[in-house]
């Protein structure tokens, strides 16, 4: 793609985080997400939706350019998901430490919660993805996966229209409630989503798009929700720093989680990107009694981005 409408789909994305970050300023996060995502502003939504699917295209084909490669979200999370669930049994392993660190905090723990392991002899063949704020379905030729791509604006017809602070979680569904026309007359949306149903939930650069901290967190809790025990929340976040730049940031961020039930089992920093997961523990108390001993002075719950003190 030649530079110059490189930059133009740039900008398409940019100009789209700016103003719903002046939009915020302004008239506060609930009514500036509200105004963002009404109808009226329907057409600047699949202008960013088809802008991020072409410069995906660029960023995740290029089989020319190893650095490119090396950067890939998508390789990325796929290699950790496959890794996590076949190839090396990490839920296995973390399940044994999970139980050993229980054991050691036992005297300490009021409450002994312990979720039955959700993956006792085998994984299943194929994993339960949903994948938030997918935009192009990324994941759809995954052969592990069966995958529910869901989105604010979906830019190809594969993926479900939804805004994912408004989605319901059902623990009396057994499968997703859809409705077939959205509001702009279109597509499907998605209504409820089942608890405690996935494998995997990914979050690819979707935190933050939002503007709040509290809403961050609320779509963690939600994945929280949905994630069978074990199950895993991948998370990329967008990060040309250095690794120590943002790292209370990133603890933090692992606090808040640890708070929800979900600990933190990888870590990687590439050149523009931080990609991390965390895995619903076999034991809330134990997640909580973990956030409880390794805080530190001026953490809260919140799930805070860079952008927040501009
Ligand atoms: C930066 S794009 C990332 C797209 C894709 N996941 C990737 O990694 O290339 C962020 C996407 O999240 C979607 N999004 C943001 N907030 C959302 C919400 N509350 N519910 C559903 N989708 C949301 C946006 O519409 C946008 O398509």
């Amino acid at each position: 793609m030649a530079t110059e409408e490189h930059q133009r789909l740039a900008n398409i994305v940019k100009s789209c985080h700016e103003n719903l970050r002046h939009l915020t300023k302004t008239l506060g996060a609930e009514a500036a997400w509200q105004e963002h995502t009404s109808p009226k502003n329907a057409k600047k939504l699949n202008e960013y939706a088809q802008a991020m699917r072409e410069l995906s295209q660029v960023w995740e084909t290029n089989e020319n350019n190893l650095e490119l490669q090396a950067r890939s979200r998508i390789k990325w999370t796929l290699d950790y998901i496959t890794k996590y669930f076949y190839t090396e049994g990490i839920y296995m392993q973390k399940r044994q430490r999970e139980q050993r660190l229980l054991d050691s905090y036992e005297k300490e723990l009021e409450v002994k919660d312990t979720w039955s392991c959700s993956y006792r002899e085998e994984p299943p063949d194929r994993l339960r993805v949903l994948d938030v704020g997918s935009c192009f379905n990324p994941f759809r030729n995954s052969a592990h996966f069966e995958v529910t791509a869901l989105d604010l604006c979906p830019a190809t017809e594969d993926v479900l229209q939804a805004d994912f602070l408004k989605v319901e979680v059902d623990k009396e569904l057994k499968e997703m409630v859809i409705q077939d026309h959205n509001e702009q007359g279109k597509g499907k949306s998605v209504k409820k989503l089942p608890a405690g149903y996935y494998d995997c939930v990914i979050f690819s650069l979707l935190l933050e798009y939002m503007p709040s901290a509290e809403q961050r967190l609320s779509c963690c809790q939600k994945a929280y929700d949905l994630l069978r025990p074990e199950g895993i929340l991948v998370i990329i976040t967008p990060d040309s720093q250095h690794v120590g730049k943002n790292a209370n940031l990133m603890k933090n961020w692992r606090y808040s989680l640890a708070k929800l039930g979900l600990l933190r089992v990888r870590f990687e920093k590439l050149p523009h990107i931080t990609c991390m997961v965390y895995r619903k523990a076999i034991s809330l108390s134990l997640a909580q009694h973990w956030a409880s001993i390794h805080r530190e002075e001026g953490w809260c719950e919140a799930i805070k981005i860079p952008q927040d003190e501009n």
